[in-house]
C-alpha cells in the first residue's frame, strides 16, 4: 500500500510533533484527539514550533502555511478510515490504548500498518487485541520530536518482516534515523535512561550533591545537553514514574525500584516543567531548583 495519509492519535507534546514531522515531509495527516480545544491547542504548538524556522530564515511563511494546511483535526476516529497508516500517541494507560487499538483495527483500512508511540507498554499486548497482529509495531519518537533525529522501532512478537520494513523506510522518509530492538519492558531508550535518572534522584535524596551540582556534572562532564533532573521535568516526572514502574514490575529487579523522593514530587503533582515544577521551579524567567 502507498502510504500518503497518516493518522495521528493524540495533539499533546508527542502527538502534535509526530503530526509536525509527518506533514513537513509531504504527508497528509489527520490528527486527533478527545477534544477540539485540544487539536486547536496541538495545531497552534505545531505552528509556534514551525515559525522558528521562519524566524531563522530556515523556512519560508508559505512553506510554513502548506505544511499546516496539510494537517487536518478531527474528535471523531471513525475518521480514520481514509488513513494509510496509524501512529497512537495517546496517554500512557493500558485501558486507554486497548480500546484505541481496538478500534482503529476495526476502523482502518485492512493491511494499514497501527504503530504505537508508546515509551513503556508492550507491543506484543498491544498486537493482541486486533485481528492484525503482524500489522502493529512500535514506533517510539523523542522529544521534542522535530528536533530529535531517533526513532526507536518495536517489533511485537507478532510483528511480521513487511510491516518492519515499511516503517523502517517511512521513518527514513522523515529525514530521522530509525534503530530496532525487540519488544521487551521500557525497550532500550528508557531501560538505559531510567535508571540513570533514578540514580540521580537517589544521589539528591541521600543528600550527596544539590539539584544543580549532580545537573551540571552530568551535562558538562559527560555533554549531555541536560541534566538527568532537568531532562525528568522535561519529561515528566509522571511519565518516569510510570516507566520506572513498568521496569520495575515488568523485569522484577529491584535494581529499577523508584526512588520515594520522586514518589512523593509526584504526589505532590509535582511533575516537572509541565505542571511549573519539579525539581526546579518554572515560575520565574530562568528555573531554579525548588527541591
Ligand atoms: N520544535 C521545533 N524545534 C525545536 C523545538 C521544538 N519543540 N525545541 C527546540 N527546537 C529547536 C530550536 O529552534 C533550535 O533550532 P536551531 O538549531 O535551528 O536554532 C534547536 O532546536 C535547539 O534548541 P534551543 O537552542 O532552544 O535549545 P537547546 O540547544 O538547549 O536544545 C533541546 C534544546 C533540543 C531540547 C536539548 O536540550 C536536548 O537535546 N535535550 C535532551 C532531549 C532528550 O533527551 N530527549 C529525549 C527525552 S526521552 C523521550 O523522549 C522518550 C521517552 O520515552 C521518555
Amino acid at each position: 500500500m502507498t502510504i500518503q495519509t497518516i493518522g495521528v492519535i493524540g495533539a499533546g507534546q508527542m502527538g502534535n510533533g509526530i503530526a509536525h514531522v509527518f506533514a513537513l515531509s509531504g504527508f497528509n495527516v489527520v490528527m486527533q484527539d478527545i477534544s477540539a480545544e485540544f487539536t486547536a491547542k496541538g495545531l497552534a504548538t505545531i505552528g509556534k514550533n514551525l515559525q522558528r524556522g521562519v524566524d531563522k530564515g530556515k523556512m519560508a511563511a508559505a512553506e510554513k502555511d502548506a505544511v499546516l494546511s496539510r494537517i487536518r483535526t478531527t474528535t471523531n476516529l471513525e475518521d480514520f478510515k481514509e488513513v494509510d497508516f496509524a501512529v497512537e500517541a495517546a496517554t500512557e494507560k493500558w485501558e486507554i490504548k486497548k480500546q484505541l487499538f481496538e478500534t482503529l483495527d476495526r476502523v482502518c483500512k485492512a493491511g494499514a500498518i497501527l504503530a504505537s508511540n508508546t515509551s513503556s507498554i508492550s507491543i506484543t499486548k498491544l498486537a493482541a487485541v486486533t485481528k492484525r497482529p503482524e500489522a502493529i509495531i512500535g514506533m517510539h519518537f523523542m522529544n521534542p520530536v522535530p528536533v530529535m533525529q531517533l526513532i526507536e522501532i518495536i517489533r511485537g512478537l507478532a510483528t511480521s518482516d513487511g510491516t518492519f520494513a515499511a516503517v523502517m523506510e517511512l521513518s527514513a522518509k522523515l529525514g530521522k534515523t530509525p534503530l530496532a530492538c525487540n519488544d521487551s519492558p521500557g525497550f532500550i531508550s528508557n531501560r538505559v535512561l531510567l535508571p540513570m535518572i533514578n540514580e540521580a534522584i537517589y544521589a539528591l535524596y541521600e543528600g550527596v550533591a544539590g539539584v544543580e551540582s549532580i545537573d551540571g556534572i552530568m551535562k558538562l562532564g559527560m555533554n549531555h545537553p541536560m541534566g538527568p533532573l532537568t531532562l525528568a521535568d522535561f519529561i515528566g516526572l509522571d511519565t518516569c514514574l510510570f516507566i520506572l514502574n513498568v521496569l520495575h514490575e515488568g523485569l522484577g529487579d529491584p535494581k529499577y525500584r523508584p526512588c520515594p523522593l520522586l514518589k512523593k514530587l509526584v504526589d505532590a503533582g509535582w511533575y516537572g516543567k509541565k505542571s511549573g515544577r519539579g525539581f526546579y521551579d518554572y515560575s520565574g524567567e530562568k528555573p531554579v531548583p525548588a527541591v
